[in-house]
Formats: structure tokens, C-alpha cells, sequence
């Protein structure tokens, strides 16, 4: 079995991040650094060690999904101490991490799992996954802003792909405190938006390219999967239909 592959499958990160790992000097093969990815092992003999800790096969995967609140980082761990997404899972093997990513103020359905193949399955872009997003932004876009946004636009990770959006409502809510001094109602669209790509703050960068800023994002679905009515900062463990719906 190839290197990268043997350590994905032990739960310890995605294959991508793996090869990264040998590339970056991090695993050595019977005591010997290895530094290139695609390196042959044998399971029965070999001794893998990831940082001087010997990688272990697992024997369960993880699959859960967590409504994640604004304010806490999509990471395993914060050099600055600040709030994680792991903080809010409680009870759990260290071993699981998210799958994808999701700004610190995006709220919203975050994939966690155990199963570095399938983690490396549903993020490659081959796979085309939709995800569908709630966004609130400020005002209201015009016909021609929304025609730009479905048909692709340029944003600073590159052109976007068509897109799916969808005006919900509009309404009138009071001025926000950054908006205080001029004391005036604010109006504050709110779309449904469907995407394929994950390109870094895709959806606020879209809505900023045509003028309007997003006040508030949520991630909805990804493929099959829904929130559903799960409560802020809570997770819940995927059925096995879930799990096969998302490996199709
Ligand atoms: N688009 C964004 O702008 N932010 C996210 O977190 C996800 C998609």
C-alpha cells in the first residue's frame, strides 16, 4: 500500500494534507525519513510513524456533522488559543477533523470525520459536490449583479463557476452598530446560493464583487446531506444511508 494512503486511513488527516506531511519531513518508514509521497509499504512489517508516534490502522470511522456557530475557527488547534470547532465536540477521538473549511463568522453544517479517504474523496474537485448556503447581504443586488454571480465572476481566487441563486426576501431591520452613525434602517436581501468550488471566502468575495457585503452566511447542505433542525453548536453522528449518499 502506498504511503500516503496507509496514514489516511489511520484517521490522522486527509491523504492531501498527508503528502504534505511526508513532503514537509514528518514520517519516517522503519526509523528512516521519507520525503516522497507514492512510497510502497508493507502493512504487516513496516513500523509508520507520524512525528515519532506510530500510526495505528483504525478499526472504526467517524462521520458527524456539527452546526457551527460564528466566532470559532475551522481548525484542530489555535497557536493563539482561541475557540475551535473542536471545542465544541466533546466526548470524541482526537483522531476526527473537519472536512473542508468554514470562515470564523460563517455559521453552518461542518463534515467531521475519521476517514482520511473519504475526506479525500468528497473535497476533490472532480467530485463537484454542491453545497448551498444561506446569505444575508446589504441591500438589494440588481438583475445584472445576480446575472454575473450565476454566470461566474471574478474574485481573487480566480473566476468562480456558474452558480445557483436564489432571492428569498427582503427586509427592513434596524441600523447595525457598525452602520449606527447614521442611524438609518437598513434593507437586507437574503439568497440561497449554490456552489460547487471551495474557493477561500467564495461566497463573501462573490457578493463583494458586485458591490454588496455579506452580513451573515450559513451553510446549509452539502449533496444529500442537510442541517435539518440541529441546534447551533451541536453535532450529531451520520446514518449509514447519510454516509453512502455522500460517497456516491
Ligand atoms: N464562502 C464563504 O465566503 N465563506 C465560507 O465559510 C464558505 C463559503
Amino acid at each position: 500500500m502506498r504511503l500516503e494512503k496507509y496514514i489516511a486511513t489511520s484517521g490522522i488527516a486527509s491523504r492531501r494534507a498527508v503528502k504534505r506531511a511526508i513532503r514537509e519531513g514528518h514520517i519516517t518508514v522503519n526509523g528512516a525519513k521519507i520525503l516522497i509521497p507514492g512510497h510502497p509499504i508493507d502493512v504487516e512489517k513496516d513500523i509508520i510513524e507520524f512525528e515519532g508516534k506510530q500510526v495505528q490502522p483504525l478499526t472504526e470511522h467517524i462521520y458527524l456533522i456539527l452546526n457551527k456557530p460564528a466566532g470559532y475557527l475551522t481548525t484542530r488547534r489555535d497557536e493563539r488559543g482561541r475557540p475551535t470547532v473542536m471545542d465544541l465536540l466533546t466526548d470524541l477521538p482526537k483522531s476526527i477533523y473537519p472536512v473542508g473549511r468554514l470562515d470564523l463568522e460563517t455559521e453552518g453544517l461542518l463534515l467531521f470525520t475519521n476517514d482520511g479517504n473519504f475526506a479525500n474523496r468528497l473535497m476533490h474537485p472532480s467530485h463537484e459536490i454542491e453545497k448551498t448556503y444561506l446569505a444575508w447581504v446589504n441591500g438589494i443586488p440588481s438583475k445584472r449583479a445576480l446575472e454575473r454571480l450565476r454566470n461566474g465572476i471574478a474574485i481573487p481566487g480566480g473566476k468562480t463557476a456558474p452558480a445557483k441563486i436564489k432571492q428569498l426576501n427582503v427586509k427592513t431591520v434596524p441600523p447595525s452598530s457598525a452602520n449606527s452613525k447614521t442611524h438609518k434602517n437598513e434593507v437586507v436581501a437574503k439568497f440561497r446560493v449554490i456552489i460547487h468550488e471551495g474557493k477561500k471566502r467564495q461566497v463573501r468575495l462573490m457578493f463583494k464583487a458586485v458591490g454588496h457585503r455579506v452580513i451573515r452566511l450559513k451553510r446549509t447542505r452539502i449533496g444529500a446531506l442537510g442541517l435539518g433542525n440541529l441546534p447551533q453548536g451541536q453535532y450529531r453522528f451520520l446514518t449509514p444511508t447519510e454516509v453512502a449518499q455522500l460517497q456516491a
